[in-house]
C-alpha cells in the first residue's frame, strides 16, 4: 500500500470513527424529548378526508373518474364521500318511460365501494334534467302521480344498501321564497314533497333523506321559506332526515350570512350537509380577472369561516361538507357562466390552494 493509500485508509477509518461517535451521541442525549424526534406529519400525508372530523365529499363526473388518472387518484385520496355530479339524475337514468340505464351510476357506487367511500344519491326529484318524455307526458293526475313514485322506488331500490342518503327534492323553492311553480307542482300540487320523501322511505327505510336547496347564505328571505318547509314535512311525520345546504357561494359573500345559513339550518334538529359548496372568486363576471394569492388568502379565510361555523354544530348533525366538482378544472363554475374563475379548493393543476389549508383551519 503507498503513502496515499495509506492517507486516505486511515481517514476512512477516522470518519466511520466519528458517526459511531455522532451516533452515540445522538442516543446518549437521552435527556432530549423523545416527543420533539418525531417527525412532522408528511404533507404526502394530510387528507382532507384524514384530517377533518366529518365526512369530507366531492361531487364527481364519472367520465373524468374513468379516464383522468389524476383526477381518480384525488378523490381517492381527499374524499370519503361521494355525490354523483349528474349520473344519478332523472335524465340519465330514466331516459324514457320503460327504460333505465344505471351503467354511469353503478360505475360510480362500484368505484365507491372498492375505495370504502360513502355516497349520497342527487338527485330524485328536480325540476331540471328531467327527460322529454317526462316535460311532454300527457297523464291523468294518477298518472303522474306513478310516474313519479315509479320513479323514486325504482332509483333507490336500484342502490339500496348502497347509497347510504338522497337529495330527494332538489331546489322546490323560489329565490323570494315562494313554492316554485315547477311541473311536478302543476301536476301534483305543493304536497308531492311530502309524497317523494315517503316513497323514498318505502323503498329504502334505512337511507337519510335531504331536502336539497341553495341559497341559504343569500339571507333571510329563501332561508325562512326552506326552513319552514323542512319544519312543517317534520312535524307532519314526513320521513325527513336532513337539510342539504348547496352553498354555492362567493368570497364577497359576509360571514354572518355563512355563518347564519348553517347555524339557523342546524337549529330545526335534522342533520346538516353542505352538499354542494364551491366559492366564486369572479361573481361579477370580469374577463380579465386573474387568480391572485391575495384572492387565494381572501377565498381560504371565507372557507375557514364556513368549516368553523359547521364544526360548531352539534356533532350528531354533522352529516359532512361535500364539494361540488374536485378542482377549478372541472368546475361547473367557469362554463356555466362562460367566465374565468376558480371556486375550489384544487387548482387546475390539482394542487392544493390555500382554500384547503383554509377547510383544515377550520377545525383546528
Ligand atoms: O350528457 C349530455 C351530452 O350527451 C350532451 O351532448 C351535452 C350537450 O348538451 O349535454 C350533456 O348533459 C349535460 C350534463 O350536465 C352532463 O354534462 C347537460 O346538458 C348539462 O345541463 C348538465 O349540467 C349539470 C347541471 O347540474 C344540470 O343538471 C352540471 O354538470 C352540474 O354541475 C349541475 O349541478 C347542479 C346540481 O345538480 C344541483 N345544484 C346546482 C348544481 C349546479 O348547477
Amino acid at each position: 500500500m503507498n503513502r496515499l493509500q495509506k492517507i486516505s485508509f486511515a481517514s476512512k477509518i477516522v470518519f466511520s470513527m466519528s458517526l459511531v461517535c455522532l451516533s452515540c451521541a445522538k442516543y446518549k442525549s437521552t435527556s432530549i424529548d423523545p416527543g420533539i424526534l418525531i417527525q412532522p406529519q408528511k404533507t404526502e400525508e394530510i387528507s382532507l378526508q384524514k384530517n377533518m372530523p366529518f365526512p369530507m365529499g366531492a361531487a364527481v363526473n364519472v367520465s373524468l373518474l374513468k379516464s383522468n388518472t389524476n383526477y381518480r387518484n384525488l378523490v381517492i385520496k381527499e374524499f370519503n364521500s361521494l355525490t354523483a355530479e349528474n349520473a344519478m339524475k332523472f335524465a340519465s337514468v330514466h331516459p324514457s318511460k320503460d327504460t333505465y340505464t344505471w351503467s354511469d351510476a353503478d360505475y360510480l357506487v362500484d368505484f365507491a365501494v372498492a375505495n370504502g367511500k360513502r355516497v349520497h344519491g342527487h338527485t330524485l326529484n328536480w325540476y331540471k334534467s328531467l327527460p322529454d318524455w317526462v316535460n311532454n307526458f300527457q297523464g291523468t293526475t294518477a298518472e303522474w302521480e306513478n310516474l313519479l313514485k315509479t320513479h323514486i322506488q325504482t332509483v333507490v331500490g336500484h342502490f339500496k344498501g348502497k347509497v347510504v342518503s338522497w337529495d330527494v327534492v332538489n331546489e322546490a323553492i323560489n329565490d323570494d321564497g315562494t313554492i316554485r311553480n315547477s311541473i311536478w307542482v302543476q301536476k301534483l300540487g305543493v304536497d308531492y314533497i311530502g309524497r317523494a320523501f315517503q316513497y323514498a322511505h318505502e323503498a329504502d327505510p334505512n337511507a337519510l333523506l335531504f331536502y336539497n336547496d341553495y341559497g341559504h347564505e343569500f339571507g333571510p328571505t329563501k332561508r325562512t321559506a326552506i326552513l319552514n318547509l323542512v319544519t312543517g314535512l317534520k312535524n307532519k311525520g314526513i320521513p325527513i332526515d336532513g337539510i342539504g345546504i348547496q352553498m354555492h357561494t362567493r368570497v364577497t359573500q359576509t360571514d354572518a350570512n355563512l355563518t347564519a345559513a348553517i347555524s339557523t339550518a342546524a337549529a330545526t334538529g335534522l342533520k346538516i350537509h353542505i352538499s354542494e359548496i364551491d366559492m366564486a372568486l369572479n361573481p361579477d363576471n370580469v374577463q380579465s380577472m386573474t387568480y391572485t394569492t391575495t384572492l387565494g388568502e381572501q377565498q381560504a379565510g371565507k372557507y375557514k369561516t364556513i368549516v368553523q361555523a359547521y364544526n360548531a354544530i352539534p356533532k350528531s348533525q354533522q352529516f359532512g361538507i361535500t364539494q361540488w366538482n374536485v378542482t377549478d378544472a372541472d368546475s361547473w363554475i367557469p362554463s356555466n357562466y362562460s367566465r374565468p374563475d376558480w371556486p375550489l379548493p384544487f387548482d387546475a393543476q390539482y394542487q392544493r390552494k390555500a382554500a384547503y389549508q383554509g377547510i383544515l383551519d377550520g377545525v383546528k
